[in-house]
């Protein structure tokens, strides 16, 4: 082949932007371990772009993109938690895309005022309860869970997690340090159980050892969807007040992505009310476009109103959190 006839075809190769073009790829770094497959393989049905997932857990996968550099082969970031992707925003691993496709597709409060990094997935940290001793009217907000009517009643999660410094630091956003820190010395008061893990915390609430616990509602929904009969149902914190705590899993383009064009369009893609479908049903998670159904277990637990504040806030604050939950005595 003559020489400018292999750069013509290469220059129609890349201009085609992947679809249908052979051997075009998109190369993803995932901390999330559920119900992504699916979505993958549909986007690569409908561009014809492969996609390559490397697997790993937050951490790692952020040490990795940053000891690779300019020489990792990752497009894009995909993990849990705004708190992670503010994180990893402001190492500098991920760049700013202007999509009006994902402006379009995903709330403002879901996604990085900067760009950097968009929600795919809703999950909302609120209470559960054991439904054979609590009344859901006996409930209301993350505040009142500081009376003494439920001391010794109260399973928390560890404080070291990032779930949880998330929900501090959006409360400390939302309600200002003092407000929150007199919030959190409540529920220490209530001499909470600390315990590592939602699943355990669920758990822990239908074995009858605490009443009410803080959690991601998936973890709930997986149970229920195996264990109808669970003995512990969800009640939406602050609905009368500022609205149940959000949080997201969320992807970005990696700031040396070598397949940025493609990246783009999978993020497009996945944020799509197609996509949206299989990526939040499959994990139970709330699909961050409000275009797309929400799975029918999750659904049959009612709507409720999202506290609305961008969940950047998850990740600005997490220091002053983790302070916060230091200085009250919160492990
Ligand atoms: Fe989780």
């Amino acid at each position: 082949m003559h020489i400018l006839t292999l750069v013509l075809a290469l220059g129609a190769l890349l201009a085609s932007g992947g679809a249908g073009a052979q051997g075009a790829e998109v190369v993803v770094y995932s901390a999330r371990h559920y119900g992504q497959e699916a979505a993958f393989d549909a986007f690569t049905r409908k561009t014809g772009i492969a996609v390559k997932i490397f697997t790993g857990n937050t951490g790692e996968l952020f040490e990795r993109l940053k000891a690779e550099a300019e020489r990792t082969p990752a497009d894009v970031l995909l993990t849990v938690d705004a708190g992670n992707l503010w994180n990893a925003a402001r190492a500098g691993l991920l760049s700013r895309v202007d999509s009006p496709a994902l402006e379009a597709n995903v709330p403002a409060h879901l996604r990085d005022p900067e760009h950097r990094w968009f929600g795919l997935t809703v999950r909302a940290r609120t209470m559960v309860y054991n439904t054979r001793k609590v009344q859901p009217a006996e409930l209301s907000t993350y505040e009142a869970l500081g009376d003494p009517r439920w001391k010794g009643r109260l399973c928390l999660r560890t404080s070291s997690y990032i779930y949880n410094q998330s929900l501090l630091a959006t409360m400390i956003k939302r309600h200002g340090e003092a407000r929150t820190e007199s919030i959190v010395r409540g529920w220490v008061a209530n001499q909470p159980s600390l315990i590592n893990g939602d699943t355990k915390i669920l758990e822990s609430i239908a074995a009858g050892q605490c009443d009410v616990g803080l959690v991601n509602h998936y973890y709930l929904a997986r149970v229920v969807a195996k264990n109808p009969g669970f003995p512990a149902a969800i009640f939406w914190a602050n609905q009368h007040a500022t609205g149940t705590h959000v949080n997201v899993s969320g992807a970005g383009v990696t700031a040396h992505a070598r397949h940025r064009a493609e990246a783009i369009k999978f993020l497009e893609f996945l944020s799509s009310p197609e996509a949206q479908q299989l990526f939040a049903d499959l994990s139970f998670e709330f699909p961050a476009n409000p275009q797309a159904t929400v799975n029918p277990l999750v659904a049959s637990w009612g709507r409720f109103r999202q506290d609305d504040i961008n969940v950047a806030s998850a990740g600005e604050f997490q220091a002053a959190a983790i302070r916060l939950a230091d200085r009250v005595g919160y492990k």
